[in-house]
């Protein structure tokens, strides 16, 4: 059995923590807000994932040093936009060779680096992480589900693929299904740029709109992702798999998805600050709209859903008339 140090106690850290306790690990919780430390190790409840217990096992604590020393895994379940300032945090008592895994969604705006780029730039800049051994664990998981056991699949994506089959052994379960994947980047991009997708499907629920386009924002979602994907040197079947295609679908179709859900809300005409605030949870979607755009740019990539959602988001632009343009959009030869 293995001892894993979670950082994050949002509903997917949570969520995860109670799974990998009942399977037997020992699980060490660390939260940057001391409150949730102190309710939910008296409460073992949290409040985004009502009826969920959270084991007497499951040992909190406000010391990231406790949390990540002498771990087997340290995970990263933090919201994106904090995967930095807690890889700060933790940089110090990281050891030589330690797996990290990150489950959060997301790319950094101001580098266009992944999350696990992330977490190895800002442990180089910590003087440490040498040989640290990364690991993206994503896929089709709403925490809402695999915190009542319900069955879920899901990728442990590494270029060292033997720390991807340990994450892969730790996370398995009568529940979880894991696969691996050495196209780290290709899994990363999925799961980040996905919720993008999945605003623009909340979106076409809050205008009205029907099953017809739904599943053209999924299947022509997808196209764009991958095309992206395939431009940064990314391994088409990755898009194919649980991680891609998977993904964007429980994500653009689940009442559990917070991206659609926020969409839904814009679509009837919330701004998206309201929205948000209404959704009361990170929406990741939003966070990754300046980096997809300055990849797709950069990378000479059409991305008009992408950017559909991006001028509706940022720009103020009216949803019904983003609509209009990207029907009536001129006909060009795609490979998708
Ligand atoms: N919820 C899911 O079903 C799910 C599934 C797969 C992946 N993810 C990804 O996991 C990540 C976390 O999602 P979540 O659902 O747990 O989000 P959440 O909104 O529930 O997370 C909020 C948590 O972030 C932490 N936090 C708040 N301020 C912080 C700070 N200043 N520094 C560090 N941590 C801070 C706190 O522990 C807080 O509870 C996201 O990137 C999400 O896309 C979520």
């Amino acid at each position: 059995m293995s001892e894993i140090g979670v950082l994050g106690a949002g509903t997917w850290g949570m969520a995860l923590a109670r799974m990998l306790c009942n399977s037997g690990h020992g699980v060490m919780v660390w939260s940057a807000l001391e409150r949730e430390i102190d309710e939910y190790s008296s409460t073992r409840r949290h409040p985004n994932l009502p009826g969920m217990v959270i084991p007497d096992g499951v040992r909190f604590t406000k010391e990231i040093r406790e949390a990540v020393t002498d771990k087997d895994i340290v995970l990263f379940a933090v919201p994106s936009v904090f995967v930095r300032s807690t890889a700060a945090k933790a940089a110090a008592f990281i050891p030589e060779g330690q797996i990290i895994v990150d489950v959060a969604k997301g790319i950094e705006p101001d580098t266009l680096y992944t999350l696990t780029e992330v977490i190895a730039d800002e442990l180089r800049r910590n003087g440490r992480g040498g040989n640290v051994r990364l690991v993206a664990l994503s896929g089709p998981t709403h925490a809402e589900e695999v915190a009542r056991d319900m069955p879920t699949t899901i990728v442990s994506a590494g270029e060292d693929m033997r720390a991807a089959r340990f994450v892969q052994d730790v996370f398995m379960n009568t529940c979880m299904r894991v696969y691996t994947n050495p196209d780290v980047k290709g899994v990363e991009l999925c799961g980040a740029l996905k919720n993008i997708i999945a605003l623009a499907a909340g979106m076409a629920r809050g205008l009205g709109y029907g099953d017809n386009t739904k599943a053209a924002l999924i299947t022509r979602g997808m196209a764009e992702i991958t095309r992206l994907g395939l431009a940064m040197g990314c391994q088409e079947t990755t898009f194919y798999g649980l991680a891609g295609i998977g993904d964007l679908v429980v994500t653009a179709t689940s009442v559990h998805s917070r991206n659609n859900r926020a969409g839904e809300l814009i679509g009837q005409g919330m701004s998206p600050e309201e929205a948000v605030k209404k959704v009361g949870m990170v929406v990741e979607g939003i966070n990754a709209l300046p980096a997809a755009m300055e990849m797709a740019d950069a990378c000479l990539v059409q991305m008009p859903i992408v950017s559909g959602v991006n001028r509706i988001i940022r720009e103020g632009a009216d949803p019904n008339k983003v609509v209009r343009e990207l029907m009536e959009r001129e006909k060009k030869p795609e490979r998708y």
